[in-house]
């Protein structure tokens, strides 16, 4: 009741409280009436005793694109033997809503919420994979593209065809005036794909909104009848039986003249009331963000310790972090961002290495000055390392939406071609092989045990490089992210049972920490974590706590022999007799040394 009350303040706040808007807020409530008459048994009994299932160490994440992994839906439901054996226990399914045809920008341009991309299968297939992996302990997330939606969408069907009233569910103008102004402070998303933020259509004379590409509208979330067909749709997938709801795009849901357009406060009282709403309805589902924005503005999107927004959000900031500790040998920075935020106790990260988008090199700036280097200067480095140009970089990552103007860039490529497996081949060099596969493992070990749910990309797990092969594809050859979104190699996987292979040795290594992590229930997601500063800046040092216990994981991240001192970090855990569960070792705190290999991972936990 509280609840409710709490969204009425919210939805007036934002809209207003004439007539008007205190019918379309009746309507919403009606909308969620309706929506938890519908909901299945199965889905309250998880509703009442597993919601907060996101916080246990058994969650551990992959992110695949069901053609791409298993062509459709169908044979994707006789994929679970595979996410046994490795330990999958939840999976997110890249975009597979019905989407545009042609170019859709990878799912991300939604004709219809409510079917499924009938490449991929029918709506019963889809509930049936829902129900039969609910069955076997897998959980799945879907994308729910919130900020805008394909051209060909009903909405914007309307408006293309004069339809006033869908006209206001999008953010067009007559002439190029208030466009322009706009684009005096609204940063490109893709300058080079799509630049300028608006698209003129002739058929209706006006200037769209478009962020991301022409054929992908904006909605305009100052009308609440788009924020009421918004969440109809996001209960309406909930109660298919999906557990977690990606809401893609969040820092763009809300344009002001004279701002940069991202970030802005009213998005926080648009996902406070999402969360209000799913809470009331289905309080099991998980609101997972999307945010690739500076990590203060990440943060923000948690809420705070009574007002949650997003529960779970992407660790963006975590996985340039890494990449910047492998270029570097350097681990300061992802030190200083691990101790940075205090997250509320209910909300945790998504963590991941690699993912189907580019990786944007956003940092913290100030963190970079502080240790005496020009943060342009090091994000040319870090784009220049990782695209090889660099002497002695190992990387083979590609350059993604160079502006010539401000030379920025982004980069594409595998796990294992950015961290040194491509290159190894190239030049046949054994040690650079066992250098990468190490540093593999490494990122791998991390987010593991990093607080939140891992989030592990198909492919990773079975050493996949960059594939080329989309070049000869007319409908993504425009597109540099689709080299590493290449279509699962099973026969390859298949030499993950074959000792001695790349794929072996990744393969393994990562299932056995997913088995060890499992046993660790000091690695969930609400346990509390720091780094320490140690005696050298190579070693990243992780120590997880709750309660009296105490786990510690130190990560080499260098080529290079390191000798710990550990006299500080016996001060900070509980118990000086360890064992590294990884290689079996045993450390006894009162000898003041670890000693770690090149690119070495231990993970302590306290006999
Ligand atoms: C998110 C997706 C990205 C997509 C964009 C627009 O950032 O991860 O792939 O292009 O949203 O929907």
């Amino acid at each position: 009741m509280k609840k409710v009350f709490e969204l009425k303040t919210l939805y007036t706040q934002i809209y207003g409280s004439s007539q008007h808007v205190l019918s379309t807020y009746d309507a919403l409530l009606e909308i969620m009436q309706k929506a938890k008459q519908n909901r299945k048994p199965e889905l309250i009994r998880m509703d009442q005793n597993q919601a907060l299932w996101y916080f246990s160490q058994d969650n551990i994440g992959m992110t695949l694109y069901v053609d791409l992994f298993a062509k459709d839906l169908k044979n994707l439901v006789d994929k679970i033997a595979y996410f046994k054996d490795l330990g999958i226990t939840y999976l997110h399914l890249m975009p597979l809503l019905k989407p545009r045809n042609g170019e859709n920008d990878g799912g991300y341009a939604v004709e219809d919420y409510r079917q499924i991309d009938p490449r991929l299968g029918s709506l019963d297939d889809f509930i049936n994979l829902l129900d039969t992996y609910r069955h076997e302990g897998i959980r799945v997330c879907i994308d729910y593209v919130v900020n805008h939606v394909a051209k060909e969408h009903e909405w914007a069907k309307g408006a293309l065809a004069h339809d006033k009233e869908k006209q206001d569910y999008f953010i067009m103008y007559d002439t190029d005036e208030i466009p322009k102004l706009y684009n005096q402070t609204v940063p490109e998303v893709l300058p080079i794909k799509c630049p300028g933020n608006f698209t003129y259509y002739t058929e209706i004379e006006k200037y769209v909104f478009t962020s991301f590409s022409d054929f992908q509208w904006d909605l305009n979330f100052k009308n609440p009848k788009v924020f009421n067909g918004m969440v109809e749709n996001l209960l309406y997938l909930a109660n298919l039986g999906v557990n977690m709801i990606r809401l893609d795009a969040i820092p763009f849901m809300w344009k002001e003249l004279n701002t940069t357009c991202r970030n802005l406060e009213p998005i926080h009282d648009l996902l406070r009331m999402f969360h209000l709403i799913k809470g009331e309805v289905c309080p099991s589902l998980a609101l997972l963000g999307e945010a690739i924005v500076q990590p203060e503005e990440i943060v923000k999107y948690f809420g705070s310790e009574d007002q949650s927004e997003c529960e779970i959000m992407y660790n963006a900031n975590l996985m340039v972090d890494i990449y910047n500790a492998f270029a570097t040998r350097d681990v300061r920075l992802l030190n200083i961002d691990t101790n940075r935020f205090q997250i509320p106790s209910q909300a945790t990260w998504m963590n991941y290495v690699r993912c189907h988008d580019d990786i944007g090199w956003g940092f913290n700036e100030d963190a970079i000055h502080s240790f005496g280097f020009d943060p342009f200067a090091h994000k040319q480095f870090l784009i220049h390392f990782y695209d090889g140009e660099i002497e002695g970089s190992f990387s083979k990552g590609e350059r993604y939406q160079y502006n010539p103007l401000n030379h920025d860039a982004r980069t594409n490529g595998t796990l294992a071609s950015l961290l040194g497996l491509q290159e190894a081949h190239e030049t046949k060099e054994s040690f650079k092989r066992i250098e990468a596969l190490r540093r593999i493992n490494l990122a791998h070990a991390l987010i593991l045990a990093y607080r939140g749910i891992p989030l592990i990309y198909s492919g990773d797990e079975i050493a996949t490089l960059n594939d080329q092969s989309y070049l000869l594809d007319p409908a993504k050859n425009l597109e540099g992210r689709w080299v590493h979104r290449p279509i699962f190699d099973w026969k390859r996987s298949k030499l993950s049972q074959h000792m001695g292979t790349d794929e072996y040795e990744i393969y393994l290594n990562l299932k056995k920490m997913i088995e060890l992590r499992k046993t660790l229930p000091l690695l969930d997601g609400q346990a509390s974590q720091f780094a320490l500063d140690l005696n050298t800046n190579h070693v990243y040092c992780l120590i997880r706590h709750r309660e009296n216990q105490s786990f510690f994981a130190m990560y080499n991240f260098s080529e290079f022999h390191e000798r710990i001192n550990v006299d500080h970090l016996r001060q900070l855990v509980n118990g000086t007799h360890y064992t590294d569960l990884i290689q079996g070792r045993s450390f006894n705190l009162n000898n003041s040394t670890i000693e770690l290999s090149p690119y070495e991972v231990i993970w302590c936990k306290k006999d």
